[in-house]
């Protein structure tokens, strides 16, 4: 980590030319300074994705109204730097608003072109009672693309509406830029970090955490089974209304991209709300999905029916299925569509920890796989993936994304995974963790009658003898060796079908949820 302060430019010709002297990729995160941890995680998305990263710290008057705080915003360049030098920015743009020729307040110069987003997506939420404000932010982050031209954009999900503006602005103008969402950092009360905060008193602070509260209320509500959208809203405004003093501006459920209002749940709405205590307007919002949120773990011995078991109750229950299978796959499918020699190990850990993967639910069960949002379910099932997705998975740097990458779709929930450690190493903090196992002997009859009906003939005992000492190779290996989680639920097989099998993981996740 380097604690060298990074360079503070203020005029775009500096920054043009620093620009051009950098080479790799940049991460560019755009604030109104003042940071706080919310803006210093997307500074640590930023780095772990790009080799240079830029901030920018710039208070925006065209996204202010005349009304609104733009002269009390609290300014803090010195601690902003010292934080940035503290996460590794290699440099912070810091203009005035002379520099970038802007003078004016919400609504814009009219003698300057501006962005101005579709008026679908600013009609509602706070667009309502900001008019001329996200037209700012479009405007001003154009501009600022523009100068620093990165490779990567982070914005936060606490701004839902800008976010889903920008995205659609990136869209719509083929701007060369990836956007890269990141979620809301909160308070342990719940209260969502915003630079505002600091105009609350303690007490305040206390007082609007009912925010956040109110949108878990209907998160709860939607998990039992609610999905009307007056019924979600009304849920929001009667436990915000518990705390007197705060005016709620609005609760919408909307579309989460097209940011249309939405009248019914149908499998992701945002649920967002404005509120003001006193002088101080917040902002806050649930991303609320029909789909369950859980993580179901699975570990337990090799041949105990992992693998068939997982898959059928990720399908009873609409779950992911973490085929980690597939994310070797398509490690092996990155490094060589990238041309890298296989065996390079530092290109290959180049490329997967640049690399945005996605596993997505597919309706008919098992899931489409994207790399770079480039669909690749099919491209990674080719017999030239398959002959090389051994020597990929073998490296450490590999493996190791993986499981990063593994435990990030765990955050966003939704999912049953199986493997020998996933209890006790990937997820250890799963709501259902399951060591499904049954006896050697049970195992290797399971295992004979497979072979048999193959056509091999087997001799059980010797299956069994070699079934007991795989167990103990596998539960004395050193990296992950396989034992059961503490708080797992041993699952002994021996007797059940599988049915009864898939029927017990079932009750199980049943009883998490509504717990
Ligand atoms: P600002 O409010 O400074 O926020 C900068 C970025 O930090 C935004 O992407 C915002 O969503 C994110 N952020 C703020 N608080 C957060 C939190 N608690 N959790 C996660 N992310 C958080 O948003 C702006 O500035 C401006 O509109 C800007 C985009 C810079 C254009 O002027």
């Amino acid at each position: 980590m380097s604690m060298r302060l990074p360079a503070v430019v203020t005029d775009t010709a500096a920054l043009r030319e620093w620009r051009r002297s950098q080479v790799g990729s940049l991460g560019f995160v755009p604030t109104m300074g003042n940071l706080h941890r919310g803006h210093a995680n997307l500074i640590e998305r930023a780095s772990a994705g790009n080799d240079v990263v830029a901030v920018s710290i710039f208070v925006n008057p065209l996204q202010f109204s005349p009304t609104e705080d733009f002269d009390r915003y609290p300014q803090t360049l010195e601690a902003d730097r010292q934080l940035c030098a503290q996460l590794g920015v290699d440099i912070i743009f810091a203009p005035t608003p002379a520099a970038l020729g802007l003078m004016a307040r919400a609504g814009g110069d009219p003698q300057r072109t501006r962005v101005v987003p579709p008026e679908s997506m600013t009609v509602g939420l706070c667009g309502r009672s900001r008019p001329g404000h996200f037209e700012g932010v479009t405007t001003i982050v154009m501009k600022l693309l523009n100068l620093l031209q990165p490779d990567r954009a982070y914005f936060g999900r606490k701004d839902a509406q800008q976010l889903a503006i920008l995205q659609a602005m990136v869209r719509d103008l083929d701007l060369p830029v990836t956007i890269v969402p990141c979620s809301v950092v909160r308070e342990p009360s719940g209260l969502a970090l915003s630079s505002r905060n600091q105009y609350l008193r303690d007490a305040d602070r206390e007082r609007v955490a009912v925010l956040f509260q109110a949108l878990q209320h209907a998160e709860a509500a939607v998990r039992d089974g609610e999905h009307d959208g007056t019924a979600l809203t009304d849920r929001v405004r009667l436990h915000c209304a518990t705390v007197p003093e705060l005016d709620l501006e609005y609760v919408e459920l909307v579309d989460p991209v097209s940011l249309a209002p939405l009248d019914r749940l149908e499998r992701s709405g945002l649920l967002a709300l404005a509120a003001c205590l006193g002088s101080t307007r917040l902002i806050d919002n649930i991303v609320l999905e029909t789909r369950s949120l859980i993580v179901i773990a699975i570990d337990g011995p090799a041949g105990a029916g992992k693998s068939t078991v997982t898959r059928a109750v990720a399908d009873r229950l609409r779950l992911l299925y973490l085929d980690t299978g597939a994310m070797y796959r398509a490690a092996t499918w990155l490094a060589m569509d990238a041309g890298v020699k296989l065996d390079d190990e530092a290109a290959i850990a180049k490329l997967v920890n640049d690399c945005d993967l996605d596993l997505q639910p597919q309706e008919s069960g098992g899931c489409t796989v994207t790399m770079n949002d480039t669909d690749i379910t099919a491209a990674i099932r080719t017999p030239e993936v398959t002959a090389n997705v051994s020597t990929v998975a073998a490296q450490k740097a590999v493996r190791e994304f993986l499981v990063r990458q593994q435990q990030a779709f765990g955050e966003r929930g939704g999912l049953v995974a199986e493997g020998r450690d996933m209890c006790t190493c990937v997820f250890p903090n799963a709501e259902v963790k399951i060591f499904l196992t049954a006896t050697p002997a049970e195992r290797a009859r399971r295992r004979a009658r497979d072979l048999e009906a193959q056509g091999y003939e087997v001799d059980l005992e010797k299956l069994e003898a070699e079934i007991v000492e795989r167990d103990r190779k596998d539960s004395t290996r050193e990296i992950a060796p396989l034992r059961k989680a503490e708080d797992a639920v041993e699952l002994v097989t021996d007797g059940m079908t599988i049915e009864e099998v898939i029927d017990r993981i079932i009750d199980l996740a049943n009883d998490a949820q509504s717990a």
